[in-house]
């Protein structure tokens, strides 16, 4: 089947989502949509998928313009798609879901024989190992994936659209993806896969359209370097590695022992974690989403209560301090849902570039503020982290993701640190200010803080630790050198125990 896109336009009120975009999926091809966060990919997909009308434009299946007002229509034309958050029932089987899918029943029930039946020739047929009979609330969410590919299959779907779906996988996950998109692609399917990460569209994609704020501005080769590809999307140059030299490492300055969180629905999501983050080396915790790493950072800070363990920073025990306390005994803290827990959106940019510090002498005098103070402390921090604001008096809350997180790090990179704490420093942020962002944590790691960086993302975790600690099942199941390979890691990630973790898991 061919799929052409053409001039197709979506606005939300006066915001152009998608701006006239034209776009070919040939037959059997791997079709890669590359593109930060929020450059319009979900939608101009939710487009072709019924899920959202154009505003302008055509979508041409074999030559025939169609028009999809819903799902259904879609999935009738030969388009499946996976979402990013998958749309299975977790209490069925995955014949069930699959069957779901489908709505066929015999006598108003679902022919269960029938359901398995099809799962296991869909299975075989496209190499996707799952068991039709398996709950999907007890799969891995790489195998619950591969059930939403299924119930697409099962839908005869000729063009599949996976939207960002190594998101949520290890990186053994990833690559038994890959291999399944090949095995899709030899029989006939064509892909389209949507990604923001340049290894992935160079390993599986025949071409590559990159499109940034609502626009293609571009098609590449997977030839194409990463730095070019990473060019295309920013739409200037960027460094895509952190210069760093070899940590000089000092004494441990924070300190964790038997730290176990039980989370509120009563399940213990921390187990018995020590680990110490040292002056002046950036110690990376690897793992994969939901691996018990909130939780744990969240317990270092006071901000939930560990259940068990205790918490030093230069010998002093912190285990009991509140998060304002934590904050005063030296710790810079950027947190995961910066918009939870690190800024107050409907505050100014200048409110808050002080919000944790304006009992600070620098800022207040007893109760009074001093407003010249703030005011050039804002000033200074606008140009120094190359914040994107009107002025200082925009609500934060305004602000794109990317220079949203600039305003948390550029507070809390601003002060005397003792021990930096940053969970996803840079998720939802874009290429360009991810360098920046690594650049200033490697900086505070010079100055001799000790840095611990939480990261779902292999990448970052590489390009910034001196050590790293893998999480599985609430667990640091080693602590490694990042000399070792990815693949290591990953079975690591995965819960494996590896010779690695075994040998350097002392630490
Ligand atoms: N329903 C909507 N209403 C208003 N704006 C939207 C809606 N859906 C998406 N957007 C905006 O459109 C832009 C593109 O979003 P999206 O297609 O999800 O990007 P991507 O998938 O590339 O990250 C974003 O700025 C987003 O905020
Ligand atoms: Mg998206």
């Amino acid at each position: 089947m061919k799929l052409e896109i053409k001039g197709l336009t979506k606005r939300f009120g006066s915001f152009t989502a998608n701006d006239h975009i034209d776009l070919t999926v040939e037959p059997g091809e791997i079709h890669c949509l590359l593109g930060e966060n929020g450059a319009g990919k979900s939608t101009l997909m939710n487009m072709l998928y019924g899920l959202l009308e154009p505003t302008e434009g055509q979508i041409v299946v074999d030559g025939e313009p169609v028009t999809f007002s819903t799902p259904g229509e879609a999935i009738e034309a030969g388009i499946g798609m996976v979402h990013q958050h998958f749309m299975l029932v977790p209490v069925f089987t995955v014949a069930e879901n699959v069957m779901l899918g489908r709505e066929q029943t015999r006598r108003g029930v679902l022919d269960r024989k029938a359901a398995s039946r099809l799962v296991r020739d869909l299975s075989d047929r496209y190499g996707l190992k799952v068991d039709p009979d398996a709950l999907v609330e007890n799969l891995p969410v790489g195998v619950q994936q591969r059930v939403e590919i299924l119930k697409a299959l099962a839908n005869d779907a000729k063009v599949l659209i996976l939207d960002e779906p190594t998101a949520v996988l290890t990186p053994q996950e990833i690559d038994e993806l890959m291999a399944i998109m090949r095995g899709l692609k030899e029989q006939g399917t064509s892909i389209i896969f949507i990604t923001h990460k340049l290894r992935e569209v160079k390993a599986i994609g025949d071409r590559i359209s990159v499109i940034r704020r609502g626009k293609v501005v571009g098609t590449a080769q997977p030839s194409a370097s990463e730095a070019e590809l990473a060019e295309l999307m920013v739409g200037r140059s960027v460094q895509l590695t952190v210069d760093k030299a070899p940590a000089t490492s000092g004494a441990a300055v924070l300190e964790a022992r038997g730290i176990s969180v039980v989370d509120p629905r009563g399940h213990l999501v921390v187990k018995d974690v020590s680990f110490e983050a040292r002056a002046g080396e950036v110690l990376g915790i690897a793992g994969v989403q939901g691996n018990g790493q909130t939780e744990l950072i969240k317990s270092l800070l006071g901000l939930v209560r560990p259940d068990a363990g205790q918490v030093w920073i230069d010998g002093r025990d912190i285990s009991r301090h509140n998060p304002r306390e934590s904050l005063e005994e030296g710790i810079g803290y950027v947190p995961e849902d910066r918009s939870h827990d690190g800024f107050v959106g409907s505050f100014s940019v200048r409110e808050n570039l002080v919000l944790d510090l304006f009992r600070n002498e620098e800022f207040s005098r007893g109760p009074v503020l001093k407003r010249d103070a703030i005011e050039a402390n804002a000033r200074h921090r606008i140009e120094e982290f190359d914040i994107r604001t009107e002025t200082m008096e925009t609500p934060v809350a305004s602000l794109s993701g990317g220079n949203q997180q600039k305003v948390v790090v550029a507070r809390e990179f601003s002060r005397p640190l003792k021990v930096l704490i940053a969970s996803q420093p840079t998720r939802g942020v874009d290429v360009g200010s991810i360098e920046f962002i690594h650049k200033r944590i490697i900086a505070e790691r010079d100055r001799g803080t000790a840095v611990i960086i939480v990261s779902t993302e292999l990448d970052e975790i590489y390009a910034l630790s001196d050590r790293i600690a893998v999480m599985y099942d609430g667990r640091i199941v080693g602590t490694v050198d990042p000399s070792i390979p990815r693949e290591e890691i990953g079975l690591m990630m995965a819960g494996a125990t590896t010779s690695a973790a075994a040998n350097g898991g002392a630490a």
